[in-house]
């Protein structure tokens, strides 16, 4: 599942329309394969030769060309994450509105240690464009990594709602001492893409493998995973490399959230389920709780987070 291969090309010949669950991928940045990795201020030893660069003036045929790819291999209600840097930013934009993919998120991925300048701000963030396929109701686990109930007990405010922000502080991972790719992304940011929007079993592919730490994290978590790597220097290395990670070796590291008490957040209110919680707040009220306590009490009840309840009496109100 993993070809060493340009990666339209690698597209046309090995995938099939509608094939890929997921898709998360970190294309070349197009600034100059010589000049990105003097960005990390590290042992240069380290890091694999052989990263293929795209011309900067071939990067928006390029762009179209491999967006058009993944928007064919991926299936109605699949998932894709780009990562980018702000250089070629506009052209992936313009790539992804040619396509049927809907946005869904601009997320900002801010990490430590940027790019050092002394006449203007510092770089530190990478840009995250996840955009999902028409035609089937996306996967979304949105308490995978955190219950609604729980709470930020050092700063306050809900755990789930802080986890999908869309500005996301992640490190980089270093690896002192480590053979590692120019620009690899930390496991962190791959569960946290894995965990909400895919399944164990899924396909997740990455169109430029690099490290392929998409693929590691991928199998880690159980589900499966393919790509393309156009480098023969990181391709033959990461062949072996990708042979220790066993499958499903990463859940065993995951946080396992309390289960989600509102069990009817997502289904849809009825009226007659309305008229029995504000029949039932009006019956608490009488018996002298506060709004708090009575919408803690409901929210067990009738398995409805808070929001919603106090968003049926504000609506009596109205
Ligand atoms: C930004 S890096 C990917 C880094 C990867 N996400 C990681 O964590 O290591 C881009 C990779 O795409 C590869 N590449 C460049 N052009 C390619 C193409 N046309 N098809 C497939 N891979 C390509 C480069 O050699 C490089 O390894």
């Amino acid at each position: 599942m993993f070809y060493h291969i340009d990666c339209i090309e690698g597209a046309r010949n090995h995938l099939p329309d509608a094939s890929v669950d997921l898709i998360i991928t970190d294309p070349p940045y197009g600034i100059g394969g010589d000049t990105l990795h003097k960005h990390y201020n590290r042992n240069e030893d380290f890091v694999l030769d052989g990263y293929i660069e795209v011309p900067m003036e071939e990067y928006p045929a390029f762009t179209n060309d491999w967006i058009k790819e993944a928007e064919r291999v991926l299936k109605p209600g699949g998932s894709m994450y780009i990562v980018s840097g702000y250089t070629n930013l506009v052209h992936i934009l313009n790539a992804l509105g040619k396509t049927r993919l809907k946005e869904v998120n601009h997320i900002i991925w801010k990490f430590n240690f940027g790019v050092y300048t002394s006449k203007k701000f510092i770089s530190s963030h990478y840009h995250i464009l996840y955009y999902v396929k028409p035609g089937n109701t996306p996967v979304f686990n949105t308490f995978a990594r955190y219950a609604d109930t729980e709470k930020n007990e050092t700063e306050g405010g809900s755990l789930n709602y802080q986890d999908r922000e869309d500005v996301w502080q992640i490190n980089k991972e270093f690896k002192p001492g480590k053979i590692k790719n120019k620009n690899e992304l930390p496991t962190q940011l791959l569960t946290k893409m894995i965990q909400y929007s895919s399944n164990e079993g899924d396909l997740v592919c990455d169109f430029f493998l690099g490290s392929f730490s998409t693929a590691k994290v991928a199998i880690g978590l159980n589900r499966r995973a393919c790509g393309f790597e156009k480098s023969a220097i990181a391709y033959n290395y990461q062949m072996q490399e990708i042979k220790q990670v066993v499958p499903g070796g990463l859940l065993e590291q995951l946080r396992v959230p309390p289960a989600n008490i509102y069990v009817n957040q997502s289904k849809p209110l009825t009226e007659e389920e309305k008229s029995t919680i504000l029949s039932r707040f009006d019956a608490l009220k009488a018996d002298g709780k506060t709004k708090k306590a009575a919408i803690e009490l409901m929210g067990l009840e009738f398995g409805r987070g808070p929001w919603s309840l106090e968003r049926i009496l504000k609506n009596r109100n109205a």
